[in-house]
């Protein structure tokens, strides 16, 4: 296995210069990264990355690091804790899954919104949650969680459009159905506009806008084990969705290369800018418009389930307009 990150010693510090996929990832802190099922926010010049923070089989609540370059992370800790009312949806012994904060212009606020799941109850809750902060790396305060409209919200996703609308993607009815709602302005609850998108079984719903068209990605719904992916598009968000088939390509294609998607990261145009000369010389292609992110869970350990940083490459005029291929390393340029 080729070194991931320099030599650690007293003077040197950990440092990537490319993303390892599917490796053990290192904090800046030399602990290995603890985020599943999340995304990231770039803002002010700073990238965060919000995932599940796991134990062994426990889940200890949303964590939250930080980055200049997207390959090297910096712990900011806990962005939103276990509540301690052994009452409450959020209290220890639940699980908090796939949260994905968003930034509301309007507010000014952080929000965050995850899969709430009930201490004692295993996945009967189908919750989704809300938290809210000013500072984006919180702590988050819980607001509330619940049934949007009195459907049940497992694996979910938050996507906001570019005219500030928010939306929820969430499986529902027992995972059968792939559902959307349209959130309120302030992205603190939902609305009524909340319809069906399609009945097909699917979880881990991750979406992107590009060229006007939104492209939708999900799982099959194999609890931790993986599946085949498959990418639907359309032009407006509630439908019709057409099926386009597994944009994944190459080995392990049919099991996502192990893996389960997470989220789509819009990467900044701006990031090349970041980058180290001595990289940005060797480079041939553009940055990518788009990172796959995706969790190698491990159902032994979750703590150390593996992640998936893959360029998504664009190419609107074929018949599969999106294309990810796996590579074992690969740099932003
Ligand atoms: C699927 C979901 C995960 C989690 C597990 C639980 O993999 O995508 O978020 O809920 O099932 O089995």
């Amino acid at each position: 296995m080729q070194p991931c990150f320099g030599q650690r010693s007293s003077s040197t510090k950990l440092h990537y210069d490319r993303f390892h996929v599917g490796q053990t990832w290192l904090d800046s802190k030399g602990d290995t990264i603890n985020a599943h099922g999340g995304n990231i926010v770039y803002y002010k010049n700073t990238y965060y990355w919000f995932g599940e923070k796991r134990d062994r089989h426990h889940s200890l609540g949303v964590s939250v690091y930080s980055s200049k370059d997207l390959y090297n992370w910096k712990p900011e800790g806990l962005a939103l804790a276990h509540s301690k009312d052994t009452t409450s949806d959020i209290a220890f012994g639940g699980i908090m899954e796939r949260p994905k904060v968003v930034y509301n212009k309007k507010t000014k606020q952080f929000v965050m919104w995850f899969h709430v799941e009930v201490r004692g109850k295993g996945y009967g809750a189908a919750k989704v949650g809300v938290a809210v902060s000013k500072h984006i790396t919180g702590p988050y305060q819980f607001i509330r969680s619940f049934r949007p409209n009195g459907n049940m919200s497992r694996d979910m996703t938050i996507f906001v459009d570019d005219n500030g609308a928010a939306y929820e993607i969430y499986s529902s009815r027992e995972n059968y159905d792939l559902r959307i709602v349209r959130l309120t302005d302030d992205y603190l609850n939902v609305t009524t506009k909340d319809s069906l998108l399609f009945a097909k079984h699917r979880e881990a719903p991750a979406i992107f806008k590009y060229q006007k068209k939104y492209y939708l990605i999900t799982s099959g719904c194999t609890g931790w084990a993986p599946n085949a992916a498959a990418l639907r598009v359309a032009d407006n968000l509630y439908g019709p969705w057409k099926l386009l088939g597994n944009p994944l390509k190459g080995k392990d294609s049919n099991i996502s290369f192990y893996g389960q998607p997470t989220y789509f990261f819009p990467v900044p145009a701006s990031s090349g800018r970041l980058r180290k000369k001595s990289v940005q010389s060797q480079s041939q292609s553009p940055s990518p418009r788009f990172i796959y992110m995706a969790d190698r869970w491990n159902p032994k350990n979750l703590k150390d389930s593996r992640y998936q940083f893959l360029p998504v490459t664009l190419t609107p005029q074929n018949e599969m307009p999106i294309e990810i291929k796996w590579q074992d390393s690969w740099q932003l340029n």
